[in-house]
Order: C-alpha cells, then sequence, then structure tokens
C-alpha cells in the first residue's frame, strides 16, 4: 500500500490524506470542487503545522507529508498504479454509487475500494461493483490524524484477504481496526448519533442551554468534549444524513433527525466548517 487515492477533500479527505503522508505514503487527494481542493491545501498545511508545533510530529515528518501528497482536479490516468482508494466524499448514496462505478473501471484487479461512509450499507454500494470482494469500508474519525479508531466494515461479500490487508494496513499507519458487520451505523454511529439527537432535542425542548447541556455529558460521564460540539465537529450535515441512513436502514422514526437540526442544516448552519453551529467559530477564538 504505497501508492493512495484520497476523494473528496472535505473534513475527512483532508484529515486521511495528511495522515497517510505523514506515514510516508504517496497520497494523491481529488474533489470535484476545485474550491475545496484549493482550500485542502491550506488546511493540510495549517494542520501539519500545528501537529509540529504540539510535538505530535517532527518538522521532518511534516516536509515528508508535503513531499508527498499531490491535489489534483482530475485524475483520469495512472490509476493503474493505485493500491488503495479511499473515498471520503459527501455522505450520499448516489455521489458515492457513481464514484466507485468510475474508479472500478480504472484501476488495477490488486486495488481495494475502500470507502468511509459513516453509516452507508457497504454492501448496498457493493453490489453495482464487478468485483465486490476487494471493497471495504474503512470508518476514520476526525480529527483522522489523532483518533486511533478505524471501523473496519466487512461487507457481505468483502473478502477475508482484503479484511487482512486492510487490518495491516490500518496498523501501519498507527491506528487500531475494529472490525464491524455491516449494519445502519455500524457500532459506532449507532450508538453515537441517537445520543447526539437526544442533545440537540433537550435543547430544542428549552430544558437547558448548549453549554449546560455539554457540561453534564463533560462533567457527569467524562466525555471529553459534549455531544453539542462534537456535532459541531462532525458537521450538522452529515449529522443528519446518518441518522437519515438509521432512520431508514431500521425502518424506525426513533432515528428522525431532530427538528432543530434539520433547521440548522437548511439554514447553512453545519458546525466548524460554516464557523456556525451550536457554537460560533471565528478566527480569533478557538473554542
Ligand atoms: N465529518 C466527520 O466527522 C466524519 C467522520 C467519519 C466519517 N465521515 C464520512 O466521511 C465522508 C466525508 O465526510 P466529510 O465530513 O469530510 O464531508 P465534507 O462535506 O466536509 O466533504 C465532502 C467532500 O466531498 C466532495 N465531493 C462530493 N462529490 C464528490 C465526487 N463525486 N467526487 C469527489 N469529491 C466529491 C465535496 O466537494 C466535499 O469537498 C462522509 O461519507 C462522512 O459520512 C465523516
Amino acid at each position: 500500500m504505497n501508492n493512495i487515492l484520497v476523494i473528496g477533500s472535505g473534513v475527512m479527505g483532508n484529515g486521511i490524506a495528511e495522515l497517510l503522508s505523514i506515514n510516508g505514503i504517496k497520497t494523491t487527494i481529488t474533489d470535484t470542487s476545485v474550491k475545496s481542493l484549493n482550500q485542502s491545501k491550506e488546511k493540510i498545511l495549517f494542520s501539519l503545522n500545528s501537529l509540529v508545533n504540539k510535538s505530535k510530529i517532527t518538522n521532518r515528518q511534516k516536509n515528508i507529508a508535503l513531499e508527498n501528497i499531490d491535489f489534483k482536479e482530475k485524475i483520469d490516468q495512472k490509476m493503474n498504479n493505485l493500491d488503495l482508494v479511499i473515498e471520503a466524499a459527501t455522505e450520499d448514496f448516489n455521489i458515492k454509487k457513481e464514484i466507485f462505478s468510475t474508479v472500478e473501471k480504472k484501476i488495477s484487479p490488486d486495488c481495494i475500494l475502500a470507502s468511509n461512509t459513516s453509516s452507508i450499507s457497504i454492501s448496498k454500494m457493493a453490489s453495482q461493483l464487478k468485483f465486490p470482494e476487494r471493497f471495504i469500508g474503512m470508518h476514520f474519525f476526525n480529527p483522522a490524524t489523532i483518533m486511533k479508531l478505524v471501523e473496519i466494515v466487512k461487507g457481505q461479500k468483502t473478502s477475508t484477504e482484503t479484511c487482512n490487508k486492510i487490518l495491516e494496513f490500518t496498523k501501519r499507519i498507527g491506528k487500531i481496526g475494529v472490525i464491524s458487520k455491516d449494519y445502519p451505523g455500524f457500532i459506532s454511529n449507532r450508538i453515537l448519533m441517537p445520543m447526539i439527537n437526544e442533545a440537540i432535542e433537550a435543547l430544542r425542548q428549552n430544558v437547558a442551554g448548549v453549554e449546560e447541556i455539554d457540561s453534564v455529558m463533560k462533567l457527569g460521564m467524562a466525555h471529553p468534549m459534549g455531544p453539542l460540539k462534537l456535532a459541531d465537529l462532525i458537521g450538522l450535515d452529515v449529522c443528519k444524513s446518518i441518522l437519515e441512513v438509521l432512520r431508514d436502514g431500521f425502518n424506525d422514526a426513533k432515528y428522525n433527525p431532530s427538528k432543530l437540526l434539520v433547521k440548522m442544516v437548511n439554514e447553512g448552519k453545519l458546525g466548524r466548517k460554516t464557523k456556525q453551529g451550536f457554537y460560533n467559530y471565528n478566527i480569533d477564538k478557538n473554542n
């Protein structure tokens, strides 16, 4: 696994590409949005500098990362030398389906295809592929450079060989892989998202304010971050999409996104990435 393509240069794609390049892996990142790809360069450089400042990586590792990463608007050629493609595009089945059916035609038979989806069925995405046995879920957590876990999701047809290769690779990049079966939300978001949704409902019903709700979970449950701040970090649009996948996947209205969450997404308040969510994020204030 020395040559990897990351598709999508949003919150997760940037983090994954940064992580891979720090580990000395030739990484190409691409996005259909030129704006997002341009911002990606700045964001990755900013993040590498802050990892150096926090002594999480050395200056040498930062330079290795910068040498290894390539930003490409179009990735038509040279796809046959890829070992792994990690898709981290918008959480939408049709977008991902289109990406994988295009990419599968261009890669070599040995290349593994992975999706960083938070909730969409791996078996469903694989069902339209010619070689579903090399398709797998590789669910990184935000920020990908810091968080230890990769939830590895085995679809119905994912081969043991693919799963073992990804487990081994996960170790190589300093992460711990945990294997989940392919149920909506897998392990992580099946547990996390109902909690976040309930915190938003508590806010909507005016049980308490944002700070109070987050404080209860931090101080009373020893969570490192309150659920509303975590929702801002994940992205409120991503939270809403995951809840919809849970609701539709289990056919259970208990997963309906809170009306307040829907309202905020419609207003473009998506959390950190738009600088407004349950908290306000401005340049000077790193809250
Ligand atoms: N945000 C999180 O905390 C988090 C954590 C784990 C997994 N995920 C998953 O990672 C994926 C990406 O989430 P994100 O938070 O980075 O989203 P994001 O909205 O920050 O970024 C998505 C990017 O995908 C790009 N994109 C859309 N269609 C594309 C296409 N056809 N080809 C290439 N790029 C395309 C968009 O332009 C955008 O830049 C989702 O599947 C999400 O569920 C998110």
